[in-house]
């Protein structure tokens, strides 16, 4: 696969300042999936190849971090954490309200409009301000219903403008 022009020069100058290729992995999945929306098959192909490590080595990476994802998502992707500290400050319930108010699928789909969809995730770390979650790279802590609300709706005015 060709990576676009803008990614293109991003590896280059990465490569450079890490002594082990492998290294380079996470940070650069990152910036391929801000590009293409999830981490492609093809970009996991591409990558083995370029830093010399297996498909199964990459995919256990992207499988282990909350963050990587291999679907399709959102423009802004809600995620909400129902490990333990959250689970025993309303968690679950935090997650049926964000799914309730989107009307999107837990860990399926996307809004009609392309704006959210809706994971469940493990710790984001930030038990102590439970319950938590997470929209794309910003936390939202000590969640209530109401606070999910106003949330939620600054990000689709922010999609609208
Ligand atoms: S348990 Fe939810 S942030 Fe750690």
């Amino acid at each position: 696969m060709k990576f676009t022009e803008q990614l293109e020069a991003r590896f280059a100058d990465m490569i450079t300042h890490y002594p082990v290729k492998r290294s380079l992995l996470v940070p650069f999945l990152l910036y391929t999936q801000d590009e293409y929306g999830y981490v492609t098959d093809e970009v996991v192909e591409e990558l083995s190849r370029r830093l010399e490590i297996t498909e199964l080595d990459i995919r256990s990476v992207i499988s282990y971090y909350s963050m990587l994802r291999t679907k399709p998502a959102g423009k802004y992707n809600v995620q909400v954490c129902t490990n333990i500290s959250c689970l025993l400050r309303g968690g679950e319930q935090m997650l049926a309200h964000v799914h309730r108010k989107l009307g999107v699928g837990v860990n399926k789909g996307i809004t009609p409009d392309g704006v959210f969809s809706v994971e469940e995730v493990e710790c984001i770390g930030v038990c102590s301000w439970a319950p938590a979650m997470q929209v794309n790279y910003d936390f939202h802590n000590n969640l209530t219903p109401e606070k999910i609300d106003e949330i939620l709706d600054e990000y689709r005015q922010k999609a609208a403008q």
